[in-house]
Formats: C-alpha cells, structure tokens, sequence
C-alpha cells in the first residue's frame, strides 16, 4: 500500500488502550531492533494510545519492570493520546488489538478518510502469529507483561523485516 521513500524516515505510530502497557513496550523494542541493524535513522517511532485515562503518565510499573529485564528502557516515555494529526504524521499505525483497531479507523473517517494514505493495521498482521491481538495486560500480573514483552519482541521483529523487504526501503540503505 503505501510506498516508502529512502529520503525519509518511516514514521510509524504504536497504538494501544492507555500507552502505558502494550504501546510504549513495542516502541522500545522496535527502536532497539531498529538499533541493532544500524538503522536507528529510517524510523521515527512513536507511540499514542485511543484512550485519555493516562495522558502525561509514565507507563506502568509492571511494563518498566518486565521491558528492563529484557534490557529495553521504558522510563522516560509519556502516554498521550491520538490525535487527529497522527494520520498525517505517520506512514504506518499500528494498533496492538482489535477495538484499538476499529477506533483508529473510525477516527480516520472523521479525518476524511480514504485521502489519508497512512497504513492502519494490527501489530500481528505483519507476523505469522495465530492470534491477531496483543493481549491487554492491565489486569493481569507480572508474568502477563512478560509475555507480553516477547509477543512483542518478535512482533516487532516481524514487522521490521514487512519494512526492510518493502522495495522504496531496500533501494537505498544509509
Ligand atoms: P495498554 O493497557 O492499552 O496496553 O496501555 C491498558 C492501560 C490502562 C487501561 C487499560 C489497558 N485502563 O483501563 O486504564
């Protein structure tokens, strides 16, 4: 769908229910990944959640602890909310389940939608995973959002190589 330019970066928007579990932790791993294959510079991540409920929050204490353990730093991230901006900003958002899915396209549409070239997809869609969600760990305990730090570690990774084999990326690495 969208083309990717070699001039700038991908701008891709993690999006979750508050950014303080699910949405924060993929920004932190995808931009380490991104890291790791020396391309820190093709991307500008971010991350944004549908809901107001934490807005200028560190995300949750769980989610520092279990993104840390795997050595990704969480600390300095603030939850705040999409905005209608966002669809112009970013080439790709990616929500962590399905209701984050359905609000980000019904917010598209108040936006003007089909003009809006931005890619709006699940996370997993890009992975060969059987689910399609991200489960919400807000609920559960510190083993949930362990597991939810690996879901995401080769979600994220999966959604990386989606990129790197886009043909407008491999034309001209850096
Ligand atoms: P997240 O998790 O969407 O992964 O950040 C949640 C955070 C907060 C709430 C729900 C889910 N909440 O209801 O406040």
């Amino acid at each position: 769908m969208n083309q990717l330019s070699a001039e700038q970066p991908v701008a891709i928007l993690f999006v979750c229910l508050g950014n303080i579990c699910r949405s924060p932790a993929a920004e932190a791993i995808f931009r380490r990944l991104a890291e790791q294959r020396g391309l820190a510079e093709r991307f500008s991540l971010d991350s944004a959640g549908v809901g107001d409920y934490h807005i200028g929050a560190p995300p949750d204490s769980r989610a520092i602890r279990a993104g840390r353990a795997k050595g990704y730093s969480l600390e300095a991230l603030r939850a705040r909310q999409v905005c209608q901006d966002d669809f112009k900003r970013f080439d790709y958002l990616v929500a962590m389940d399905e209701s984050n899915l359905r609000t980000l396209l019904s917010l598209r549409e108040q936006e003007g939608g089909a003009d809006l070239e931005s890619e709006i997809e699940l996370l997993l869609h890009y992975s060969d995973c059987s689910s399609r969600s991200v489960p919400d760990p807000y609920w559960g305990d510190d083993s949930d959002f362990s597991q939810m730090v690996e879901l995401l570690e080769s979600a994220c990774a999966a959604l990386l190589e989606h990129l790197l084999a886009k043909p407008g990326f491999a034309a001209a690495p850096r």
